[in-house]
């Protein structure tokens, strides 16, 4: 038996390892639950009538495996909206400034159906969401940058854990006085939309701050060692998002995975750009155009993703080597080129066991 033991969420969710892992890919979170983690998978970027399908292949596949469903819920978005509206409502210096930066950078219009050029964030669509996770057999149902009470009770009463991404105190209290089960500490340093305190000093104030319920430890993890020090700072397991970048599993497009591998920690940087809201990034010409002394302010949520998902969509549609880019954390130092998802747990475990060797003498 591995030195790396299952934690009481781990055997409550009936995995092995106490390596929790995010993806937008489906393929990833079965990998990940073959090699023994528990996978969740991101819905914020599926286009809706692409979800039930989906669900029912990767439940096919996982064969009974436990997995999870994680939904981006911000307030504040509009009750219904189509994309059109939206656009023609946009600032005429912002349109004009992307319209620039898509002639400099030679950026073709995209032809697949994409999340980013035909969707906005909307409570129509998060309605529409919560009900294809009810239905799911997701284990545990993950919420990030807004917590919906409604969708946790209904995620309670039909037997699912319920997780919530909390980026500080106030962020975790909130989430456990609405009955949130499971806290992800997730810290600066993640990929992603984060909040401005750094992982090593975010969860043990949200162990402390929460001292009943599971917490993981997220941002800027991609080592067993730091599994081992998340364990040793009273979290029950971590929550790893771009290390899987680097999985084949992942589908990630060439260039950025290029990009990814010649990236360093202080290559990803915090930008507004790409959602309206604070997201980390690996930055890219086009991320960079953005803090030129010219360039507007962004937009807010959604405003922002109307006005450049185009130009998103575009980037990985042609996997463009000059703008291509994708969120991602400071972990990004471990991604060192194509591998599998089952070689990264296998090494995550190594490394983890060689950590608790190590600290025990
Ligand atoms: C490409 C990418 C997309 C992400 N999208 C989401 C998302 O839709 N919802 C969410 O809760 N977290 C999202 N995250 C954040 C992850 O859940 C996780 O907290 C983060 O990746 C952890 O930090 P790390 O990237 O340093 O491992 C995303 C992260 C990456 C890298």
């Amino acid at each position: 038996m591995s030195a790396l033991r299952p934690t009481p969420l781990c055997e409550q969710l009936g995995v092995r390892y106490p390596i929790f892992g995010f993806s937008h890919s489906p393929d990833v979170i079965v990998a990940l639950a073959r090699a023994g983690g528990f996978g969740v998978l991101g819905l914020a970027r599926e286009l809706p009538e692409h979800v039930p399908a989906l669900l029912t292949e990767l439940e096919t596949k996982l064969a009974g495996l436990p997995y999870g469903i994680d939904l981006m819920l911000p307030q504040h978005v509009p009750e219904q909206s189509d994309l059109r509206t939206l656009r023609a409502g946009l600032p005429e210096q912002h349109v004009a400034f992307v319209r620039g930066l898509e002639d400099r950078f030679n950026l073709a219009a995209p032809t697949q159906p994409s999340f980013f050029t035909s969707q906005v964030r909307s409570e129509a669509l998060f309605r529409q969401q919560t009900e294809w996770v009810l239905e799911s057999r997701a284990a545990l149902v993950a919420t990030a940058i807004g917590l919906r009470p409604e969708l946790i009770s209904r995620a309670h009463a039909a037997g699912k854990l319920t997780a919530s991404l909390v980026g500080s105190v106030r962020h975790a209290q909130k989430a456990r006085a609405m009955g949130v089960q499971v806290l992800v500490a997730q810290g600066y340093d993640a990929g992603g939309h984060t909040g401005p305190i750094g992982t090593m000093s975010l969860l043990p104030q949200i162990v402390a701050c929460a001292p009943d319920a599971p917490v993981l430890g997220a941002g800027g993890i991609a080592t067993g060692g730091q599994i081992v020090a998340c364990l040793a700072m009273g979290a029950q397991g971590a929550w790893l998002g771009t290390l899987w970048m680097a999985a084949e599993e992942n589908h990630t497009p060439p260039n950025l995975l290029k990009r990814l591998v010649a990236g360093r920690s202080e290559d990803t940087l915090i930008t507004r750009a790409h959602s309206g809201k604070p997201c980390r990034v690996i930055r890219s010409p086009w991320i960079d155009a953005w803090e030129e002394s010219h360039a507007p302010a962004p937009l807010g949520m959604p405003e922002q993703q109307a006005l450049t998902g185009q130009a998103f969509a575009s980037m990985h549609e042609y996997d463009d080597a000059q703008t291509i880019y994708e969120a991602a954390g400071q972990s990004v130092f471990a991604i060192h080129g194509a591998t599998t998802v089952q070689d990264q747990v296998a090494q995550l475990v190594i490394e983890a066991e060689k950590a608790l060797a190590a600290l025990a003498g």
